[in-house]
């Protein structure tokens, strides 16, 4: 049982036509972009921004429309993964580099919808590591404070090499443990020079689809939103 599968399948049910869409990036959103394909194939007029080159990419192949991030006045739904989420909604994203596209993207939607496999949902967040994408000029520093903080950061490598985002930028992994002080570090980040974004994801998202090694599909509602 593909769980990413499930969830993303499900997600699609929720485009309609003349959607502007947000479509996320990794191995759940995968599952997504690739059944808002069938749906363009289907005759659905949409148009869709992307978060990043590689969901570009799938995008294009599939014929789904694209906007620039220049041509968009408004996202009416964002579809994404998390790397982890609590019962608050406060969610870790960025584990695949792409949080600043996806924060902007999510950041314009009027309705954001958060797609897993249920190893994603977690009481306290912080076991997974908090991406941070920090400019290269200036990096030593930037992560010199962020240690200082306590943050334990590690630079992001990937085949050998130092990670580079599709901004241009590297990725600072925090390794700050369940149970963080998740205010703290939002505002410790926040406006630190180097810093252009961070992956928390503070309760953004109207619901989660999550896809259950049972076969089922949980809807969890936000009752904040
Ligand atoms: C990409 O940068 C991330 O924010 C992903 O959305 C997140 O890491 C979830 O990815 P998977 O669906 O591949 O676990």
């Amino acid at each position: 049982m593909d769980m990413k599968k499930l969830a993303g399948d499900k997600a699609a049910e929720y485009v309609k036509d003349g959607m502007v869409l947000g479509l996320g990036t990794g191995s759940t959103a995968y599952h997504m972009v690739n059944a808002v394909g069938e749906l363009v194939k289907n005759g659905m007029k949409i148009q869709a921004i992307p978060t990043s080159k590689a969901t570009e990419a799938q995008a294009r192949e599939l014929g789904i429309p694209l906007l620039t991030i220049d041509e968009l006045d408004h996202v009416d739904l964002a579809i994404d993964g998390v790397d982890e989420i609590d019962p608050q909604f406060n969610a870790i994203k960025g584990g695949g580099g792409a949080l600043y596209r996806e924060k902007v993207v999510a950041s314009m939607a009027k309705e954001v919808i958060w797609i897993m496999d249920e190893s994603k949902l977690v009481d306290k967040i912080g076991a997974f590591h908090l991406p941070v994408e920090i400019a290269q000029y200036g990096s030593k520093q930037a992560m010199e404070k962020m240690a200082a903080y306590g943050f334990n950061p590690v630079l992001r490598v990937k085949d050998g090499k130092t990670f580079v985002t599709d901004n241009g930028n590297y990725i600072a992994d925090l390794h700050l443990g369940a149970g963080f002080d998740i205010q703290d570090v939002y505002g410790k980040l926040t406006g630190m020079l180097g810093v252009l974004e961070h992956g928390l994801f503070l309760n953004m998202c109207k619901r989660m689809i999550v896809g259950c090694a049972s076969g089922e599909v949980k809807i969890i509602e936000n009752p904040a939103k």
